[in-house]
């Protein structure tokens, strides 16, 4: 089994400025960003030259083909060489189609009707401490579906790399608590999924995963004991948000975000906020259905966390209530229906993870049929 070669290039920086001037940033150079972070951090660090694109000048929330398409027309193909991304999830997910070769349209990118092919370097820079997409080869969009409808899907190419994912914790200070809490969420939930793949975990990923469960685990006891981890912790989640990215790059989501898919697609909830519907479910009928296998290491980490002393066999088995009772501390869950989901969209949800979302579908932890997805849409409707 091959292991995670590590690429991109990592690095850490206390600010953005000294990013700025260690890697000589200015012309040639194409920053994507949101308005907040361009206002709060990087106007005043740039020594001017460089391109500065704000996403919320071609649309909100998660990134879809059609504000892709927008900014492809915005941005003259020849006027840059070098792209850094400086974001969450979405501006991520830009960042790597801008150093592809234009497409000539983006659905026919995503649905693999036009190659893949990269001609430009990447600077990937997260200001957020979850999605880990600064360090794998995946971009995702929400496209129209060629029935009138639209869908989320992921495109998936070692093209996809940056060159460098740089760490800059000063970035977390300034993060809403909302977004703060949603991407640690999905960073747990990376790390889980690939920690519990059953077919492409390796040793690399298994260290990568494992250091990010115990990190995270670790900050939500103290966030149960009063630390304000947001500040206290900003360079740990950080880190932890980045091995989980690690962990994924080489053994892949699964089941939560295979699910969450189609809900994000249609009623544009934003990524880790629909993968947090499906996590505490998804972990009990794991744990219900396999408990002696990889998912009772899961479980020692996490009593390891929140346990004073060693853990008893109640402690074992009360392992995932103890942990979503401190998820829930840090944000409330929510069901479905809440986002607007209806009974009609479980069938076609299903069947949407059926035929869109096989390589999430295969790499859970248990097999997953079409009865036990919708199982699990209905859980949580
Ligand atoms: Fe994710």
């Amino acid at each position: 089994m091959r292991e995670i070669i590590m690429n991109p290039e990592l690095h850490k920086f206390g600010t953005f400025k000294e990013f700025a001037e260690e890697f000589g940033l200015g012309e040639g150079d194409l920053l994507l960003t949101t308005k907040p972070v361009y206002d709060g951090v990087i106007k005043g660090a740039l020594a001017g030259g460089e391109q500065c694109i704000v996403q919320e000048d071609f649309g909100k929330g998660e990134p879809t083909e059609e504000m892709i398409e927008k900014i492809f027309a915005a941005v003259d193909y020849d006027s840059y060489k070098r792209v850094i991304a400086v974001g969450g999830g979405t501006i991520m997910d830009i960042g790597k189609l801008l150093v592809l070769k234009r497409p000539s349209s983006v659905n026919d990118l995503f649905f693999g009707r036009e190659p893949i092919v990269r001609e430009k370097k990447l600077i990937a820079i997260p200001t957020t401490c979850g999605t880990g997409s600064e360090v794998t080869k995946t971009s995702v969009a929400i496209v129209s579906d060629g029935q009138g409808g639209t869908t989320k899907l992921g495109l998936l190419d070692e093209d996809l790399i940056a060159d460098a994912a740089c760490l800059i914790p000063e970035f977390l200070e300034n993060l809403p608590h909302r977004p703060f809490a949603e991407s640690l969420i999905d960073a747990l939930i990376h790390a889980v999924e690939s920690y519990l793949s059953p077919s492409k975990a390796t040793m690399t990923s298994d260290l990568f995963g494992e250091g990010a469960i115990r990190t995270i685990t670790k900050a939500l006891k103290a966030m149960q004991d009063g630390v304000d981890i947001k500040h206290e912790y900003a360079d740990e989640l950080l880190t932890a948000a980045c091995y989980a990215g690690l962990a994924f790059l080489q053994a892949g989501c699964g089941i939560i975000h295979g699910v969450s898919y189609p809900m994000s697609g249609k009623y544009f909830v934003t990524h880790g906020a629909a993968n947090y519907v499906f996590f505490e479910e998804t972990m009990k009928m794991y744990n219900d259905t396999d408990p002696e296998g990889k998912i009772s290491s899961v479980r020692r980490m996490i009593t390891d966390a929140f346990v004073d002393g060693p853990a008893t066999a109640e402690d074992d088995a009360k392992a995932f209530d103890t942990l979503f009772a401190a998820i829930t501390q840090l944000l409330p869950p929510k069901k479905m229906h809440e986002y607007g989901v209806t009974e009609e969209d479980v069938t076609l949800f299903t069947e949407s993870v059926f035929q869109n979302q096989m390589r999430l579908v295969d790499n859970a932890y248990i097999k997953m049929t079409p009865e036990l997805v919708r199982r699990l849409y209905e859980a949580v409707l």
